[in-house]
């Protein structure tokens, strides 16, 4: 029997990991979330994506580890950087930063099979207030919903202590995208929608693997992909933000596999703070 077959699944086709599982997700999360940590050092007005991309790269590859998204679909790179009202999937190139833009890195590394994929925000030069209020909340947004995830509860729980946060900002939650299930795979079910009502969808159980990404806009929650069928922005072209974290669901909780080993994730904490 193949590796993917081993294992329980639920009802709904999500795969339960074993207590054993943990560690290595927390090797591949940690890695992720290391790469982005060393990354805010590279984030400058005048820097490309490409460039800061190709340091990525470099990275996944010193570490031993594999770039999960690099051939994935036929995408290139080894991370998505999505600037201002780019909500994900933008692709690395080489326009430079400005002052004030934000952007989103994100992040998915394989190692020993194992699948780590985590997002955070920075900033080009110095933040405005307006793009610093969306970062935050956004931010605030992803940890909410994962303070509900324990056993028992629901991926609706999830979904909707985010939207309730986001739109009591007066902000809007994607519904175009998803987080979804990790652990010896890239995406598998369930969809983590950030949206929802209390007590609905799949009932949380220990060793469930997935991430949170929210995404929220300052305008409206529309979004478009670009000719190059990878760049989604917004429709309206307001400023989009996204924080993504890899959890797994413990007896009593959750554990976050991608915190920043040292502290980060405000766009302004640089490796010196
Ligand atoms: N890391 C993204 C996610 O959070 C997926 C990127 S797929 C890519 O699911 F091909 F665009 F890189
Ligand atoms: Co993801
Ligand atoms: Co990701």
């Amino acid at each position: 029997m193949s590796e993917t077959h081993r294992g329980r699944q639920t009802k709904d086709g999500i795969r339960i990991y074993d207590p054993s599982d943990f560690a290595g997700m927390h090797v591949a999360g940690r890695l992720a979330a290391t790469i982005l940590d060393e990354v805010a050092a590279h984030v400058f007005v005048g820097q490309t994506t490409g460039e800061i991309d190709r340091i990525i790269e470099e990275k996944v590859n010193a570490a031993g580890a594999k770039s999960a998204t690099i051939g994935y679909k036929g995408y290139k790179h080894a991370s998505c950087i999505s600037v201002n009202h780019v909500v994900c999937h933008g692709i690395p190139g080489d326009k430079k930063l400005k002052d004030g833009d934000i952007l989103n890195i994100d992040v998915t590394v394989i190692v020993d099979g194992w699948f780590g994929d985590t997002s955070r925000m920075y900033v080009a030069g110095k933040l405005a207030r307006k793009p610093e209020r969306l970062i935050e909340v956004t931010h605030e947004a992803l940890m909410r919903g994962i303070e509900v995830v324990k056993p028992g509860n629901t991926f609706g729980d999830i979904g909707h202590a985010i939207q309730a946060f986001v739109e009591g900002n007066r902000m809007s939650v994607v519904t175009d995208f998803c987080g979804h299930g990790l652990g010896r795979v890239f995406h598998s079910p369930p969809n983590v929608l950030h949206y929802g009502r209390p007590g609905t969808g799949s009932v949380l159980e220990p060793g469930m693997f997935f991430t949170i990404e929210p995404m929220v806009n300052l305008g409206r929650a529309e979004t478009k992909t670009l000719a190059d069928d990878w760049t989604a922005v917004t429709r309206d072209k307001s400023l989009s933000a996204q924080y993504e974290h890899s959890i797994g669901v413990t007896e009593d909780g959750f554990e976050i596999f991608t915190l920043s080993p040292s502290g980060m994730f405000h766009p302004t904490y640089t490796k010196s703070d």
